[in-house]
């Protein structure tokens, strides 16, 4: 017989558009992962309510999120591609989750400190501190083996691991603990140099067309050290460089580097040969992605099918957990 495959969950906020960082960072990831993993993977709506109670963008950012993951090559028959809000049973394992994990535990967490003093929060909501306790709901829920997600997100892995273990030695055990899934993620700077970041304002979409891109390639940051065409470079401190290291091939590139460094070549004919590269491994998910973007009814469908299928294995994890919760007469 064959063996079942191990699955695999994770889920990203609906900020909108997808830009090469998280494509790079998260989804590229996701899309091998579905050849040899059973994948669910979910827009996590409900956490979106922590950045801002506005939320006349989440329905429009979700359909435009959904068409980058589809065009990326995200296969809703082969994956689960679901929305939290769709699968309340997640609502209710967080709830539980929340009488037996300690406030101190979630106070400690590094990016619950972070948020409040990058944004200057003066008064947090309880669910902004309870954040990765729904996170650990998310993932339980699911009882996957490996949860792929970037580096900054391993404390709530591990959270998520305590949070199983606390729930399992409180009533039974009904958890077992997943492990965080570590992707080498490149260095992917945006064209201030700065990391690639919607906020910033520096970011290459999946959806920006050729001209789009070639319009803020052009002018990206380079070397600072390189003021006129007669200096010679330093690729190990250029953000191009960097983007050369991800699409263009070893000899492409060598040639760059050693052009940089001799002011042999100049930066404009840098980025042209990047460019040539870059262009043609995003233009066909750019296309496919405008091809589902236009057809935003299907986008919805695919995701509440999705949503019911991703509920049957919530509704099966909610009955052994009642059971052994075992409040209910
Ligand atoms: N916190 C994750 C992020 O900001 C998003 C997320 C929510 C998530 N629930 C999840 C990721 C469950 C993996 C598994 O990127
Ligand atoms: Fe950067 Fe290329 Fe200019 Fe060198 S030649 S500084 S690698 S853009």
């Amino acid at each position: 017989m064959a063996h079942a495959k191990d699955r695999v969950l994770s889920g990203m906020r609906p900020t909108g558009k997808v830009h090469l960082g998280n494509y790079l960072g998260a989804l590229e990831n996701w899309v091998r992962l579905q050849e040899s993993h059973d994948c669910f993977f979910f827009v996590a709506n409900w956490h979106a309510l922590t950045d801002s109670t506005d939320t006349s963008e989440v329905p429009a950012n979700t359909v435009e999120m959904m068409a980058d993951w589809l065009g990326a090559g995200l296969d809703p028959n082969r994956s689960t591609l679901f929305i939290q809000s769709l699968v309340p049973e997640h609502a209710e394992l967080h709830l539980l989750f929340s009488m037996t994990t300690p406030v101190g535990w979630l106070e400690r967490v590094p990016t619950y400190k972070e948020r409040i003093e990058q944004l200057g929060i003066a008064s947090p909501s309880y669910g902004l501190l309870g954040y990765p306790l729904l996170q650990a709901a998310d993932i339980l829920m699911y009882k996957p083996r490996w949860v792929p997600v970037g580096a900054d997100q391993v404390p709530h892995i591990e959270l998520t691991r305590e949070v199983a273990r606390r729930f399992n030695n409180a009533f039974r055990s009904v958890f077992p603990e997943p492990d965080a899934m570590l992707t080498e993620i490149p260095k992917v700077p945006g064209t201030d140099g700065r990391k690639m970041s919607k906020s910033y304002d520096n970011a290459l979409y999946l959806s920006d067309t050729p001209e789009t891109v070639t319009a803020k390639v052009k002018p990206m940051v380079t070397d600072p050290a390189r003021k006129r065409r007669a200096d010679p470079g330093n690729p190990d401190v250029c953000p191009v460089f960097d983007l050369h290291r991800i699409f263009t091939p070893g000899p492409d590139r060598e040639a760059c580097a050693t052009g940089c460094r001799t002011a042999g070549i100049g930066c404009l004919d840098c980025k042209d040969v990047l460019l040539r590269h870059l262009l043609p491994a995003l233009e066909p998910i750019r296309e496919r992605r405008q091809a589902f973007a236009e057809k935003p009814a299907a986008i919805v469908e695919t995701l509440r099918e999705g949503s019911r299928r991703a509920r049957t294995v919530a509704q099966r994890t909610m009955d052994d957990v009642r059971t052994a919760v075992g409040i209910t007469p």
